[in-house]
């Protein structure tokens, strides 16, 4: 038995609700489908399920914006109903993770709608960042910050007073210099904690201090668009942070089989982020300098090399995303040029087809390094981002907020296809409708029904990994040791007896002496050569 924390090493699927399986057949995901499926990720092999918000909400960011922390939205089914999945995933062996929105709440919270009834500088106002407005009659807002969705992050109420919104104006800042806040917060984890909810992913976990004087933007800042959303500004990654989630981390270890925290930490660089996980603090972050990379050895090499040594300053597991409900996806990403593989959805050619080559190599390589592995719903099956999707259909706050000039996420968040030949592909069961964004025909091969036996599928790809990933000795959290390798290739050794080939360069490239071959992202060369954009696993004792 390994006496490694399960969170070491752990291999966290990330459920996005409204978009993974719709057991109520009206197009738009819920619990009943989660559950449903539940199957599915055991025999995929996941250890844990990390679920988006599912709490009621307007859905004006997609659950985001959270209107009551304790209950469920009525859309995805009823508290009843989590429990029941909270008690079916442990008993397939699936710990479930929630996510977390402290940074704010939607404006529909009880304590939003009392703040908004109440005058300013009263005790209810005092739970959110309301300020006084600058220049003549307080007609500007008290700071340049601007939203990350686009515009101003402040908003004014007619009585005159001005509220911080670093998202959507329906996504007001709590105020965490008040003590209410923090004593919230940690009974909301208590609730969770205490229904048997392994941990939290913790939204926007860097930007819950602000600067008390409230300066405006740094001179020469500019906001980010696209990723990184490094900020170094004093709404961001501010000291008072810190002490916040060493509170979080005694509330967790308080517990027989204490709980974890997964930080959404957009800092550089990583030593930056590396002080979120000291002992005392968060147990693990994502790490969105692998997930931003583009297609380069050397660029992965720097990358893999720093988050090992900045993380392992302080005892923390590295973590390996290469993508999430925020970003695009990894098929789409990999099949673009190097420099543009960020760029806004449709703005960029895409060969779709390397594209998935080296998004499968990319899954070798990301589950074969050491520390824990997050996988977003439908990377298993290898699905595009869809970025011909309707202006009408688009629902991502950022598109009316940024005036229609950034089309924003709604891409990587289209429902999952599971069976059949044509849309909703078995998402809402038999009976099922539209979906809430539509399928393109094309998904019809990339089923988890079609996908399921074949072995030259993704899905049939990421299932043995991770079932060899279990069984080696050599895989899971530790160290690695870099092999000599020709210039674009990544080599690398695990002990006990295993290595890891993944070759970005243009050419095959011979395999290091081997003894067998356990998995491969393609097949190797007749030549026994390992080809262009593609990932071997291979046992050498
Ligand atoms: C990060 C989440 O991943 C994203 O989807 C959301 O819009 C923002 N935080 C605001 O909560």
């Amino acid at each position: 038995m390994s006496s490694t924390p399960w969170w070491r090493d752990a291999v966290i699927y990330q459920v996005y609700p409204r978009s993974f399986a719709d057991g109520s057949g009206d197009g738009m995901g819920d619990i009943a489908g989660i559950r449903s499926r539940l199957p599915y990720l055991a025999e995929l092999g996941v250890d844990a399920i990390w679920i988006s918000p599912w709490y009621p909400s307007p859905q004006v960011d997609a659950g985001y914006d959270v209107a009551d922390f304790r209950d469920i939205e009525p859309a995805f089914g009823t508290l009843a109903d989590a429990e029941a999945l909270l008690t079916e995933s442990a008993a397939h062996g699936i710990k479930v993770i929630l996510d977390i929105v402290p940074n704010h709440t939607s404006d529909q919270h009880a304590w939003f709608q009392a703040a908004l009834a109440a005058a300013p500088g009263s005790p209810e106002r005092a739970r959110y960042v309301f300020r006084p407005g600058r220049g003549p009659n307080g007609d500007e807002p008290p700071t340049d910050w601007p939203s990350a969705f686009g515009g101003s992050a402040w908003k004014r109420l007619p009585d005159g007073d001005w509220y911080l919104h670093l998202f959507a104006p329906e996504q007001p800042d709590l105020n965490w210099e008040n003590p209410e806040v923090r004593a919230e917060f940690e009974d909301i984890l208590r609730f969770w904690f205490d229904r048997g909810v392994a941990g939290f992913r913790i939204d926007v976990a860097n930007g819950l201090v602000k600067d008390q004087a409230f300066p405006d933007n740094p001179p020469g800042w500019r906001p980010p668009e696209e990723p990184p959303f490094d900020m170094g500004h004093p709404a961001w990654d501010q000291e008072g942070v810190h002490e916040i989630y060493r509170a979080w981390r005694r509330v967790g270890d308080s517990y027989d089989d204490p709980r974890i925290f997964v930080g959404e930490v957009w800092v550089s660089p990583l030593t930056r982020l590396a002080r979120y996980l000291r002992p005392d603090e968060l147990h693990t972050a994502f790490n969105f300098d692998f997930l931003i990379a583009p297609w380069d050895a050397a660029v992965f090499r720097t990358v893999i090399d720093e988050t090992i040594s900045a993380l392992g300053t302080v005892g923390a597991p590295p973590t390996w995303v290469l993508s999430n409900h925020d970003v695009i996806r990894v098929v789409t990403r990999y099949g673009r040029p190097a420099g543009r593989h960020l760029a806004p959805a449709g703005s960029v050619s895409v060969d779709l087809e390397l594209g998935l080559r080296r998004a499968r190599a990319g899954a070798l390589l990301s589950t074969a390094l050491p520390g824990g592995v997050y996988v977003y719903q439908g990377e298993e099956l290898g699905l595009p981002e869809v970025e011909d999707l309707p202006e009408e259909v688009l629902q991502d706050p950022t598109w009316e907020q940024s005036g229609h000039t950034r089309r924003g996420r709604d891409g990587c968040r289209v429902p999952l296809p599971w069976s059949g030949s044509e849309p909703p592909f078995g998402f809402s069961g038999a009976a099922g409708g539209a979906t809430w964004l539509p399928q393109p025909e094309s998904w019809k091969t990339l089923t988890a029904e079609a996908e399921s036996g074949d072995s030259a599928s993704t899905l049939e790809l990421y299932s043995a990994a991770l079932r060899i990933r279990r069984a080696e000795p050599a895989l899971g959290d530790g160290t690695l040791t870099w092999l000599p390798s020709p210039d674009g290739v990544l080599s690398f050794s695990r002990d006990p007896g295993f290595t890891c080939v993944v070759n970005l360069s243009a050419d095959p490239v011979e395999l290091p002496e081997h003894t067998e071959v356990l998995l491969a992202s393609g097949p190797l060369g007749t030549d026994g050569r390992l080809p262009a954009d593609q990932a071997v696993w291979l046992r050498t004792r």
